[in-house]
């Protein structure tokens, strides 16, 4: 007789909520979005963004959610269990290699939150010139010992946090944090558009101009999208089977997206105004918060106490979305290869740490490791977001509108009919047509096949 696995899972609906917001919230948020703003032009980017994550990403958001609670089972095992013997799996082997392809970069950028935390403690509270923050920041990059040592520490604390299982690891983390820090970015923001005299910043993000709008700009709205949401790649999925019975999919993943919305908006308001500030260039790439909020930082009251307190904060918000990654790939081998959850972190973190090792000497010291033309960081982080993730999302659309059964997908939304949902049909055809065909026309431009 088969033996039913119980499965660890969240404890309460507020604790997955606070979860799946914790996996969302991240550098995608705090990091990336406000350079991509800044490298794309500004207010039509942002508007592109919000847009596609209301009318696209929720769609998909919900989709993982159906698909992993209705399987309980890990990435692979979800399409095993709901599509026997079929090539739907390819969706979650995809998913495997997506994770580790982000935490490839993800870890160094995870690396550098922590050196900023040090740094900021030996650092003397005085004003600096303005080039020097940016100065700091290349050489901390592509020095060749002290980024490693850093992305080292930081898989270490991803590799403590989820062997120890998910509902004293994830959810306990995540709980008290993530307000801490939404106060403190909140008061940047202030401080910011405070600092931005003359408005320009704020021109720049809500003064829209969409005459150097191209398919490039709509594919990386589109990918920033997917990415700092989480989804596409069936973390959410995973996620999705620790959530309880009876906790409402649709209303919870409306509160993460909004979430993650949000904390994405206060990011670009406390950097762009501040970049224009400090007169430097937008278009950066992916030093830009590093330089800027420890400026911002130098003009602040407390500024130093502040200073080390963020970088902690973005520390921990990092965490707690890697962990997210990590927790796909140790399911897959904890619940497919039966290994222990400790030998299943042990495997990851060797192959996390090999890549996350040539992502980070590609940025210095050997800047001859590249693919596509691109160093190896951006190549993995312009990859996964572009390409993986949004090819990820339109299979799981797939998936769910036209190979799980109408009323298996039903009973998932409405937790066994428990609970109303009234527009169950135009979810079904949103899942089925809107957004694959969205995804796919949005891809293919972006990608320069396709002239729109
Ligand atoms: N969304 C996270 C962030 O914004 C990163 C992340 C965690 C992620 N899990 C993911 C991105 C899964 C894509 C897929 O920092």
């Amino acid at each position: 007789m088969q033996q039913k696995i119980t499965r660890d899972g969240f404890a309460s609906k507020f604790g997955v909520l606070v979860a799946a917001a914790g996996s969302a919230v991240g550098l995608g948020n705090l990091w990336r979005f406000p350079y991509m703003v800044g490298e794309n032009g500004g207010s039509a980017f942002l508007l592109i963004y919000l847009f596609f994550m209301i009318v696209l990403c929720l769609p998909v958001l919900i989709a993982e959610f159906v698909i992993g609670r209705r399987a309980q089972r890990d990435v692979i095992d979800a399409f095993n269990v709901l599509a026997p013997r079929s090539a739907w799996k390819g969706i979650g082997i995809a998913g495997l290699c997506a994770a580790l392809v982000i935490l490839g970069f993800y870890c160094v950028v995870g690396g550098w939150t922590l050196a900023y935390i040090g740094k900021s403690i030996f650092s003397l509270p005085t004003t600096l010139p303005g080039d020097y923050y940016a100065g700091t920041f290349t050489s901390l990059i592509t020095s060749p010992v002290q980024p490693l040592v850093w992305c080292a520490l930081f898989i270490a604390l991803n590799a403590f946090v989820v062997s120890s299982g998910v509902k004293n690891g994830i959810e306990r983390y995540s709980k008290i944090l993530m307000p801490i820090l939404f106060v403190m970015i909140v008061v940047l923001a202030i401080r910011a558009i405070t600092l931005d005299s003359d408005m320009k910043g704020l021109r720049f993000l809500f003064q829209p101009d969409f005459s150097k709008v191209t398919g490039a700009t709509f594919l990386a709205a589109l990918g920033q999208a997917f990415f700092s949401l989480s989804i596409g790649m069936g973390a959410m999925i995973t996620y999705g089977s620790y959530i309880p019975k009876d906790s409402h999919l649709v209303k919870t993943s409306i509160g993460v997206m909004s979430t993650d919305m949000l904390f994405s908006l206060l990011a670009g308001l406390a950097v762009i105004p501040a970049v224009f500030a400090f007169g430097i260039s937008p278009a950066q790439g992916p030093g830009l918060v590093f330089v800027i909020f420890p400026e911002i930082f130098s003009k602040m009251p407390m500024g130093y106490v502040l200073e080390i307190l963020f970088f902690t904060l973005l520390a921990i918000a990092a965490l707690t979305s890697s962990i997210s990654l990590f927790e796909v790939l140790v399911a897959w081998l904890v619940d497919a290869k039966k290994l222990s959850r400790r030998v299943a972190m042990a495997c990851v973190t060797v192959v996390v740490g090999v890549l996350s090792i040539l992502a980070s000497l590609s940025l210095g010291m050997l800047p001859n490791i590249s693919l596509f033309g691109k160093n190896l960081f951006n190549f993995f982080d312009s990859f996964s977001s572009n390409i993986l993730l949004p090819l990820g999302g339109l299979f799981i659309c797939l998936f769910v509108g036209w190979r799980m059964k109408p009323a298996d997908v039903r009973d998932e939304l409405t937790n066994s009919g428990n609970i109303r949902l009234p527009l169950f049909g135009c979810f079904r055809f949103i899942l089925r047509y809107i957004t694959p065909i969205a995804i796919a026309v949005i891809f293919a431009s972006g990608m320069g096949w396709l002239q729109i």
